[in-house]
């Protein structure tokens, strides 16, 4: 029997929004002061957020070192519009670690992202000791203007950078699966793909699934795998507590849809 309850309690620990910048119309990256003991995480895990006055949302942790803790927020709705625009000083509410650490083997490593994966990514790049000549990040966005200063980020934290988008502006006109056409994935001792459904679906047949890994989003209200509103389709896996990262070989076989 699964084990529903093994990830910590759902009690909040309290945070102050220490620093909160802007890196584009759509992103946020924000600095998080714990104000109480919180237990450390590893990659992909994730937490829940919330925000007095709006919803509690889950949100993958970016970093963290010592009591401070980083999250890169995307705006989709009205939560993650307030904790983009959250001023310094403002309390806000965590839970967590949730979900299971996953963490590849090697040292090089290629990480294709869209939406608001690239938090994942971060904590990827940090976790796995990258540098700039060891791993790469493919970064798509449908608008030149989401980017902003996102790839920058992306390479403070250790990563090679790669931006893709219907703008000519961007080194790679087109999807993250398009940026393939110029990258072989086979170089690299694992790929970790963060994105949109539509986004990991499309590169189940360009990327060696063995060494594949698909992180991914869903519903998540509970976070500890009793109201299964993360159920991954098709599959028997609740996100919360089985994800949100499963080796892609694992996922297609499971009749993953
Ligand atoms: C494990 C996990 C980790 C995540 N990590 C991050 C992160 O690090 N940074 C970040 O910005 N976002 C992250 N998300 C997505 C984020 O939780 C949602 O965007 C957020 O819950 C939307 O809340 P809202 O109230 O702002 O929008 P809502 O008003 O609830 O929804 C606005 C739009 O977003 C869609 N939406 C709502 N909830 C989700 C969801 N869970 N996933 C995808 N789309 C959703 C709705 O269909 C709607 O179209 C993560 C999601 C999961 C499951
Ligand atoms: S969010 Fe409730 S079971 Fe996963």
């Amino acid at each position: 029997m699964r084990n529903i309850l093994r990830h910590n309690s759902t009690a909040y620990s309290s945070a102050m929004v220490v620093g909160n910048k802007r890196l584009s119309p759509v992103y946020s990256f924000l600095e998080l002061e714990l104000l109480q003991d919180f237990p450390l995480h590893k990659p992909p895990q994730f937490i829940m957020v919330w925000v007095p006055g709006y919803e509690a949302v889950p949100m993958t942790i970016a970093g963290r070192r010592g009591d401070r803790l980083w999250i890169l927020v995307k705006i989709a709705g009205d939560t993650t519009r307030r904790l983009a625009g959250i001023e310094e000083g403002s309390f806000i509410g965590l839970y967590g670690p949730l979900g299971k650490p996953l963490i590849p083997p090697g040292n090089r490593f290629l990480f294709l992202v869209g939406g608001s994966g690239v938090a994942t990514a971060l904590n990827y790049i940090s976790s796995l000791g990258c540098s700039q000549d060891k791993c790469l990040t493919v970064f798509g966005c449908w608008k030149y203007s989401e980017i902003g200063s996102v790839p920058e980020l992306i390479e403070e934290f250790g990563s090679a950078t790669i931006t893709a988008c219907l703008d000519r502006r961007c080194n790679v006109y087109g999807t993250v699966v398009d940026a393939l056409n110029n990258i072989d994935p086979g170089e690299y001792d694992a790929v970790i793909a963060c994105g949109p459904p539509g986004m990991l679906k499309s590169l189940i047949d360009k990327i060696p699934l063995d060494k594949s890994i698909f992180v991914l989003d869903s519903y998540v209200k509970c976070g500890i795998g009793l109201c299964g509103s993360c159920l991954v389709p098709g599959t028997r896996y609740y996100l919360c507590i089985d994800g949100p990262g499963f080796y892609a070989r694992e996922l297609v076989e499971a009749g993953w849809h």
